[in-house]
């Protein structure tokens, strides 16, 4: 029997869980194939539409988040073979139609594909050890799962460019000074730390941070000026949901809230 190419899980005791994706090729290094990504996809799918599950944590192993796209896999891919498949597309973009939170926790390397992924997640926990990288020149190709065009946002146009163009690596502290990570957490406490604002999230009301989450994605693909009148929508439509009442009521009563998701 072969190993499973990722490891579900579901944590936490709250009313809305939190499900734990692992990637599970640890000898290739978390290489991203497709039947990794078909997999990934489904699961992400699972927990989005699974109304016990209100956050999805996305790791790899110690050593490594994901080394990225299976080289070996791709080598003697052709154009046409790539075009007509629609090569990255068809599976690793799932992960942008998920409406709930995703965190990736990333120890290790987070490569190529491997660092494409971890930033289309929302939040990005790294370990002390996390290395990241989109060294795709080094081997004749670029980038080609969102690292020209997130990475930029995310770290400014000058480092973006360095990276991309020498295809080297940052550790964790210089990718979190640059803003690519959230936070930054010593190896042993990575899972506890990712888990723990997961459990935060999930206690939360549902709606609202769907909400959320949509309108911060705004600010990356529109300009200021409809990011901002798009909130200002999303934010009185949160007027009519219940727990927008029960929220203010349990702070003005001075009680912990009581969401109902509705
Ligand atoms: N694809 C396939 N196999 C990979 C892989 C990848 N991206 N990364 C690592 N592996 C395999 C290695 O071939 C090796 O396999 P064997 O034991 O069978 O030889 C195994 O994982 C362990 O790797 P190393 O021996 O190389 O480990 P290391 O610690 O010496 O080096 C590393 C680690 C620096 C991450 C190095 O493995 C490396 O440079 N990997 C490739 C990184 C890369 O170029 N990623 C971009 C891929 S293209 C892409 O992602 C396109 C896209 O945008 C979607």
């Amino acid at each position: 029997m072969t190993d499973p190419l990722i490891l579900i899980d579901t944590r936490g005791d709250g009313e809305r869980r939190t499900r734990l994706i692992t990637l599970n090729r640890p000898k290739q290094l978390n290489a991203l194939n497709d039947a990794l990504m078909d997999q990934l996809g489904a699961a992400l799918q699972a927990a989005d539409d699974d109304a016990g599950i209100g956050c999805i944590v996305i790791t790899g192993s110690e050593k490594a988040f994901a080394a990225g796209a299976d080289i070996s896999a791709m080598q003697s891919h052709t154009y046409m073979h790539v075009y007509k498949t629609n090569f990255i597309t068809r599976n690793w973009e799932t992960i942008r139609r998920v409406r709930k939170p995703v965190i990736a926790a990333v120890a290790g390397f987070a490569l190529g594909g491997g660092c494409e992924l971890a930033m289309m997640c929302d939040m990005l926990i790294a370990a002390e050890n996390a290395k990241f990288g989109q060294p795709e020149i080094k081997i004749g190709i670029i980038p080609g799962a969102g690292g020209t065009q997130r990475l930029p946002r995310a770290v400014g146009k000058a480092k973006a460019m360095d990276l991309v163009l020498t295809g080297r690596m940052m550790d964790a502290q210089e990718a979190e000074r640059a803003g690519l990570v959230s936070r930054l957490v010593p190896l042993e406490k990575l899972m506890d730390e990712a888990l723990a604002a997961a459990d935060l999230i999930c206690a939360l009301s549902g709606p609202s941070v769907m909400m959320a989450k949509e309108c911060v994605n705004r600010a990356f693909e529109g300009s200021l000026a409809d990011g901002v009148d798009y909130e200002r929508r999303v934010f009185h439509s949160l007027f009519a949901t219940a727990d927008q009442k029960e929220g203010m009521a349990a702070f003005l009563e001075k009680r912990p809230p009581k969401f109902s998701q509705s």
